[in-house]
């Protein structure tokens, strides 16, 4: 008869290699029970360890990535519907009314009568710094559609779209000081005008700092919008925007969100 102990091993009626055999069989099987405790361990502190993180951060303070007013920016465009390529046929509205409607739709939160509703008038040129516990709500100051002007939808409802002049707008999550568009590559002479507004092109300091969405709750981000009334027709046009301001980074090669952002404009007309 056979016996196959571990510990004090005993290897009776077997020959002596068949016994080692079956010891580094059962070794393995110990170190893998081993490595398995292990590891189930450095699990179980890692996890305590991030509760243990989590426990001590407020709800109410933004993460760092939420709060720093240099942090870099993201930056995301309106209308995005069929990602970074705006194209349309400025004879056939069908082509471009579900870019018309994205707007409007964006813009509602930023009508003037719910602004002046929901915010309050802030001076312009100087942060909004508010004080008070954190767990407190915040204010928010205005930002009217009306004052993104000729593309607020307001005098043309269709934001340029009819007459092969798009708006599109620009919004993003930290302070810039100002945007500048160009031609992303090739002739630079596709893009002769571009408006902005309000402004030029710039961000007023009074929609910061952000206090974060669970106290600042009426808080509409500014906007920039971007006119662009004389851009080439009947033809690709990659168009780059950059955030311009102190600490942003808008020149990283592979990413191209950061500080800046990437979309081609593709306006058909008849000659
Ligand atoms: C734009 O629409 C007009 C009118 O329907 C049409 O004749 C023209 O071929 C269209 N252009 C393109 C590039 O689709
Ligand atoms: C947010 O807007 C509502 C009106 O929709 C208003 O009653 C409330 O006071 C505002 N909150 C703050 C903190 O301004
Ligand atoms: C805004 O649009 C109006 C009417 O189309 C035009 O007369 C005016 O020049 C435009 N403003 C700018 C700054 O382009
Ligand atoms: C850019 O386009 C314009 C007009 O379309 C043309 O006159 C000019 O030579 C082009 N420039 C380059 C560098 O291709
Ligand atoms: C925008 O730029 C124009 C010309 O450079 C200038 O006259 C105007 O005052 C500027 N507007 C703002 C709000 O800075
Ligand atoms: C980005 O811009 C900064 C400041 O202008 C410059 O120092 C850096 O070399 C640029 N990086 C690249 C990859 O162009």
């Amino acid at each position: 008869m056979q016996r196959r102990v571990i510990g004090p091993v005993l290897c009776e009626g077997e020959s002596a290699s068949n016994c080692a055999n079956n010891m580094s069989l059962c070794f393995a099987g110990l170190i893998l029970l081993f490595y398995l405790i292990f590891y189930m361990f450095l699990a179980g502190m890692f996890s305590f360890c991030i509760y243990g993180l989590l426990l001590t951060l407020s709800p109410y303070t933004p993460t760092y990535r939420d709060r720093g007013l240099f942090y870099l920016p993201g930056v995301m465009i309106r209308p995005y519907l069929h990602g970074f390529t705006i194209a349309f046929n400025v004879s056939e509205p069908s082509t471009w009314t579900p870019y018309v409607n994205s707007m409007h739709h964006f813009l509602q939160a930023y009508d003037d009568n719910v602004q002046e509703e929901k915010n309050i008038e802030c001076p312009a040129g100087q942060y909004f710094v508010q004080d008070g516990t954190e767990s407190e709500e915040k204010k928010a100051c205005q930002f009217k559609r009306s004052q993104l002007q000729n593309c607020s939808g307001i005098e043309d409802p269709t934001f340029g779209y009819s007459t092969g002049q798009p708006c599109i707008l620009l919004k993003m999550n930290r302070v810039p000081k100002n945007v500048n568009c160009a031609i992303q590559k090739g002739n630079e002479s596709a893009l002769k005008s571009v408006d902005f507004y309000p402004g030029n092109g710039t961000f007023d300091l009074m929609y910061y700092p952000y206090y974060g969405k669970l106290t600042h709750v009426n808080y509409t981000s500014p906007l920039v919008a971007l006119h662009f009334t004389d851009v080439k027709k009947n033809d690709f046009v990659p168009i780059q925007c950059r955030l311009n301001g102190e600490g942003i980074v808008n020149n990283v090669t592979n990413d191209r969100f950061l500080g800046r952002i990437i979309f081609t404009l593709r306006s058909y007309n008849r000659e």
